[in-house]
């Protein structure tokens, strides 16, 4: 369970002050795949990395099955993140010179994961997301529906509880799209907790629920039928 707790961001001082999030509460269910809509500057991204704990509240706190994020230290809450936490992004950050193998096994690497197993784990999700003939191919050379496949493996590799998604069909054509959804809500339904962001009302409709953002506050939520 993911609770928000009178969650603020403001960036910036004075004349400038931007309230990208103001005082939102909300509970995300275990298991569940949330969708966070709303028009571009609405917060989603914000609210999104800080559920990820890759920004900082100005106030409030993210609880996550019992444990408060940002009453962590900042080593704490770097392991909390790479055992716990999955991210896929809209241009993928990969390291495009490394390859697909190594791309995937990095999160294990940071872990402290020894070889061997850091290589089986990875070709095992490598193989999940069909990627097996591109294992020891560099990244710069992949397609981007294939690139962002490497990324939803490296992003379940530590078998993580939650993953975060921005925009993650942002970069592809229709059809690629299609597939990393499909796979996102695949991950939702073998137990894990997916949020993902989009503008695509179409991607969100695949989701169990719907968050809708504007300024920075939640101004509906709907369960997806
Ligand atoms: N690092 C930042 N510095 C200053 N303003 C920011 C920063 N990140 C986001 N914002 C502002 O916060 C608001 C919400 O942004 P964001 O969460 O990226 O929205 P969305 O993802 O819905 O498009 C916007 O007005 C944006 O300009
Ligand atoms: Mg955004």
């Amino acid at each position: 369970m993911i609770k928000i707790k009178n969650l603020s961001k403001v960036f910036g001082q004075g004349e400038s002050q931007i309230i990208a999030l103001h005082q939102i509460d909300c509970e995300i269910e275990e298991g569940k795949f949330v969708a966070l809509i709303g028009k571009s500057g609405s917060g989603k991204s914000t609210l999104l990395n800080i559920i990820g704990a890759l920004e900082k509240p100005s106030e409030g706190d993210v609880e996550i099955d019992g444990v408060n994020l940002f009453s962590m230290t900042s080593n704490e809450l770097a392991d909390y993140r790479n055992k716990k936490l999955g991210y896929v992004f809209q241009s993928f950050y990969l390291e495009p010179e490394f390859s697909v193998l190594e791309n995937v096994a990095m999160p294990l690497l940071i872990a402290g994961v020894n070889k061997k197993t850091r290589e089986d784990k990875a070709k095992e999700y490598i193989e999940k997301l069909g990627l097996n003939t591109k294992t020891n191919e560099k990244v710069k050379n992949l397609s981007g529906g294939q690139k962002q496949r490497v990324a939803i493996a490296r992003a379940l590799v530590n078998d993580p509880s939650i993953i975060l998604a921005d925009e993650p069909t942002g970069n592809l054509d229709t059809a690629n799209g299609q597939d990393v959804i499909k796979i996102l809500r695949e991950i939702a339904d073998n137990k894990k907790t997916v949020i993902m962001v989009t503008h695509n009302m179409q991607d969100a409709k695949i989701a169990d629920e719907t968050i809708e953002l504007q300024d920075g506050k939640i101004v509906n939520r709907n369960i997806n039928v």
